[in-house]
């Protein structure tokens, strides 16, 4: 069996709950003031550990009381936290909230995660059959270097660029499966993009991205649309009712990458995923909203007809 290491963010996120999202220059009265784990990397390394599969994080926190209660609820997750380190002089990261109705506006202020660098991510030995995952929240030379060495050593190398932001094509080179929404695609392709769009324009985008890539584009409530070899794959979303959206993203690509890491195949490992984000959407919070192994197991033993089909 395979181990899923993941180079990202680990933020807590500062969540003020309200009715409604305040337009520019508005405020507007909140509900709830809470405090979850979260950041991109450290959300992505939890929905793995959860699926029982070896999982070190390399990331950084600050020598903060932040610091201190995300390195204890990861390692109560099962999350290897051996290459995180601690950094003085600098507050760990940090994300700003705000949800209404389920949906989400984030401002994140990186800290420590800022200062991740090459020499953090030439730690790890992985080895053939490993998976190797990162996101844009870590600065992108050392996203480059960690999988310069996961393609050397034989393991797969995921990115989720997220947030959106522009990538060279030296970076994009290096990635075996991309996992973004359509903004995210849009932004790399230099093209805009909606959920709604058409299988045949979002081939269209991810083309532009280099050949020889899978290419997952996650959208929402419709679900995941894969495309491998330019062949579209539609895994349809599940309805449920969610409560917060916040890091469901990275419980698919999380939960997706300890699937593969087991030697799943690709088609069932995007049907366990989008089962483990719907889960995930029904909770409260980033890290602490990701499903164990078992409730992704009832869920999908529970599957409705018509999901996780060809379109
Ligand atoms: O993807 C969700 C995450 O984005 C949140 O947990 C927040 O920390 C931001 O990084």
């Amino acid at each position: 069996m395979g181990r899923v290491f993941v180079a990202g963010s680990i933020n807590m996120d500062v969540v003020a709950t309200a009715e409604r999202h305040p337009r520019v220059g508005e405020t507007v009265a909140g509900e709830a003031v809470l405090y979850f784990p979260g950041g991109k990397g450290a959300n992505q390394a939890v929905a793995s550990a959860k699926q029982g599969i070896p999982t070190t994080l390399i990331g950084r926190l600050g020598t903060d009381a932040f610091g201190k209660e995300l390195r204890t609820f990861l390692a109560a997750q099962g999350v290897d936290l051996s290459l995180v380190k601690d950094t003085a002089g600098t507050h760990s990261g940090t994300a700003i909230i705000t949800i209404a109705n389920a949906d989400n506006t984030i401002v994140v202020v990186p800290g420590a995660n800022g200062l991740v660098d090459a020499d953090d991510v030439a730690a790890p030995v992985l080895t053939k059959g490993d998976v190797a995952v990162s996101q844009f929240e870590i600065p992108l030379p050392a996203i480059a270097a960690f999988f310069r060495r996961a393609r050397a050593a034989g393991a797969t190398t995921i990115l989720n660029p997220a947030p959106a932001k522009q990538a060279d094509r030296a970076l994009l080179d290096l990635v075996d499966i991309l996992i973004l929404n359509e903004t995210e695609l849009g932004a790399l392709a230099g093209t805009e993009l909606r959920d709604n769009d058409t299988p045949e324009r979002f081939s269209e985008a991810a083309r532009t991205l280099g050949r020889g890539k899978i290419v997952c584009v996650t959208l929402g409530k419709r679900g995941v649309l894969a495309l491998v070899e330019d062949q579209p794959l539609l895994v349809p979303g599940r309805k449920v009712k969610a409560v917060d959206t916040t890091g469901a993203g990275d419980c698919f690509v999380g939960a997706l990458a300890s699937q593969l890491a087991i030697g799943k195949q690709l088609g069932d490992g995007l049907a366990y995923a989008n089962v483990a984000a719907s889960i995930c959407v029904q909770r409260m919070g980033a890290a602490p909203a990701m499903p164990t192994a078992r409730e992704v197991e009832d869920a999908l033993s529970t599957r409705r007809p018509g999901e996780g089909r060809d379109p």
